[in-house]
């Protein structure tokens, strides 16, 4: 049967290490200039339906160094953007291509093409969940503090997709998450007592203070997620209180990394001095999404 990446649950906690293993082996033959073309003959189709850079790119260079293709493909440019059905597209999209990344405008779209695609569908970023993004914090935070059990990451302000998916992932990995967040903007109810079920070690609290006090890694991401623009003004005044600064530092622990998933809107929600000390992890946060990203189209299509 297909499998599917659309959430960071779609992977057991023993799945998910293994393809960190995976994607460590991939980065360290990489820096040797040894690429094994595993995926040769196959072609990964892109669709985005809002910006990326990092997304697109790592996508695009990981299924080359694997010996594939990626095409990128821009709704506007297809006829999804003039009305053609979801499922339409994904049976038709099933007959050319390998596999299916999409970023999508809503989850519900991602899930709907993932049900009529017979090829694996991959989750680049929806309103719910961002699942490649936090597979390769997850293996940023072993290279910088060799472990994930016991973790305590603070995430300080939006409680958006990127969030959801951190939360989530604690349920595999042992990490504990507090999320201090504007009371409006945490992350939605269900989604934390779903997690608290599943055995999520999550707490959301509104003092950022509070949240960074004895955190390994302190967290953020954009207060105005892509669709959210019209919100600028209002969102840039509520979230000013949670800016990660060198204040909200001084609370966690000494060696505490800082982690941001990017773009960033600098001294917005970090400040200059954080994203570019010693405790940012966020350049190597960004080069994984490369190696995690081949270990993981290995998985779903070698
Ligand atoms: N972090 C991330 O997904 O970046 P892009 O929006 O540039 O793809
Ligand atoms: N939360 C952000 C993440 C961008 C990578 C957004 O959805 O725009």
């Amino acid at each position: 049967m297909k499998k599917d990446f659309i959430s960071i649950l779609d992977i057991s906690r023993d799945e998910l290490f293994t393809l960190i293993a995976h994607a460590r082996k991939l980065k360290e033959e990489r820096k040797v200039g040894i690429h094994t073309p595993v995926l040769a003959q196959k072609t990964l189709g892109m669709i985005f339906e809002k910006s990326s850079t990092r997304t697109r790119i790592s996508f695009e260079t990981g299924m080359f160094e694997l010996g594939g293709h990626a095409l990128f493909l821009n709704p506007k440019d297809m006829q999804l953007g003039r009305g053609e059905a979801i499922c339409d597209t994904a049976r038709v999209m099933s007959r050319f291509v390998s596999a299916i990344m999409i970023r999508a405008n809503r989850h519900d779209e991602v899930v709907e093409l993932a049900v009529h695609a017979d090829i694996p569908v991959i989750n680049g970023l929806s309103d719910r969940e961002h699942p490649c993004q936090i597979l390769a914090d997850i293996m940023t935070i072993e290279e910088w503090l060799f472990r994930t059990e016991g973790i305590k990451v603070a995430w300080i302000g939006d409680g958006n997709n990127v969030c959801t998916s951190l939360i989530l992932s604690t349920i595999l990995t042992g990490m504990e998450v507090i999320v201090a967040s504007p009371e409006e903007f945490s992350p939605k109810k269900e989604v934390i007592q779903e997690a608290q079920k599943m055995g999520a070690k999550v707490r959301v609290v509104t003092d950022p203070f509070f949240a960074a006090e004895s955190a390994d890694v302190v967290m953020t991401d954009t207060w105005i997620s892509m669709g959210q623009e019209e919100e600028i003004d209002q969102r840039r005044k509520i979230f000013m209180p949670y800016q990660v600064n060198s204040k909200v530092m001084s609370y966690a622990k000494p060696e505490a990394i800082v982690m941001h998933c990017l773009p960033a809107h600098r001294n917005w929600e970090i400040t200059d001095e954080v994203i570019d000390s010693k405790a940012s992890a966020v350049w190597d946060q960004a080069e994984n999404r490369l190696h995690v990203q081949k270990a993981l189209l290995v998985r779903l299509l070698a």
